[in-house]
């Protein structure tokens, strides 16, 4: 529930000055009314989902004209209670309807470009545009954060819906999970301690002949790639820190790497059928590695 409108108004810095502009927006924004709306539709109908929501042209007609109204209560002027109430009933909506917010912010950006432009085209004197611009942006982002006001409401009703004892081990759980991952962390600093070691013992042998030059650069090599392969689950792991997901195929190029280096190392030993077993084992294994971590890398990018 809205419970201090003023309040929001103030938070926005939403003056008279910027309510006495947008009424002045109103015959202009007016005229584009039957363009905004054939746009909007065609904006949405874009999303992978919207079928699922706009599912008949019952349910479309109704938005359509919904919609309409919403887009020139936008330019009344008028901002009261009741105007929040109904912001605040469409986010409602939306939420029972399981509507994204995503959708819901790609919606409103559509709509701020398509006011921007218009008043662009129509507003020639350019300190005077940034003006109106200003002032329906603060009103375009008062509509957007009332709308979504719902579903922030709805996550908190399922977190407050919780036991008591459910709650505490809710908040239990989290922290050990962020012990854990400070734990991850320091380990894997020590690992590249470790790393950095055998680099230095590589670069020892290569100076002091204990191993052939050649062979040396490629142990080296293989080590360097360890090592990359620390620091990226390193830089993993402080991004799941900061509350960011885990990428699955930081483990796959790990293990590429791993395979690599063994490779390499293999490369150098005595010729013969063992050799050779190793060698195809080994190629055939990155071979399997690559084609899982090019499967993962694209799905990804579907999702996106
Ligand atoms: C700028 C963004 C949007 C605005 C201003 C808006 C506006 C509205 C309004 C005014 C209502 C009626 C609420 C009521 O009954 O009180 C509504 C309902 C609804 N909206 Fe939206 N909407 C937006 C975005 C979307 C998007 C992106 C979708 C789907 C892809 C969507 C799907 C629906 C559906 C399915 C309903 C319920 C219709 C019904 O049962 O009558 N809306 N919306």
């Amino acid at each position: 529930m809205i419970e201090n409108i003023e309040q929001i108004k103030k938070d926005f810095d939403f003056t008279q000055e910027d309510v006495e502009r947008i009424k002045k927006l109103k015959p202009i924004l007016e005229k584009y009314l039957d363009e905004f709306i054939s746009k909007f539709y065609f904006f949405i109908s874009r999303f992978p989902d919207y079928n699922q929501f706009l599912k008949n042209e019952d349910l479309f007609k109704r938005h359509k004209s919904e919609l309409k109204n919403w887009f020139l209560d936008l330019f009344s002027g008028n901002y009261d209670e009741n105007y929040f109430s109904r912001l605040y009933k469409i986010g409602e909506v939306h939420v029972n309807i399981g509507l994204p917010t995503h959708y819901v912010n790609a919606a409103f950006n559509f709509v701020r470009r398509f006011i921007i432009e218009k008043i662009d085209a129509e507003i020639q004197d350019r300190n005077e545009r940034n003006l109106y611009v200003t002032s329906i942006g603060k009103l375009i982002d008062i509509n957007l954060d009332v709308l979504t006001l719902a579903y922030r409401e709805k996550e908190l009703i399922k977190y407050g819906a919780l036991s008591k004892y459910t709650r505490i081990l809710f908040v239990f759980a989290k922290r050990f999970s962020e012990i854990i991952d400070f734990v991850i962390l320091g380990a894997l600093v020590i690992v590249a301690l470790f790393v950095f070691v055998l680099f230095g013992y590589d670069i020892y042998k290569i100076l002091f002949n204990i191993i052939p030059f050649e062979e040396g650069i490629i142990i080296l090599l293989g080590t360097l790639l360890i090592l990359w392969a620390v620091g990226e689950l390193m830089n993993e792991e402080i991004k799941h820190f900061k509350g960011g997901g885990f990428a699955i195929t930081i483990f796959v190029s790990i293990a590429l790497a791993a395979m690599i280096r063994k490779l390499l190392i293999a490369s150098l030993s005595e010729s013969g059928e063992k050799k050779v077993i190793e060698l195809v084992a080994y190629s055939f294994v990155i071979l399997v590695l690559g084609i899982v971590y090019w499967l993962i890398k694209k799905n990804k990018q579907q999702e996106i």
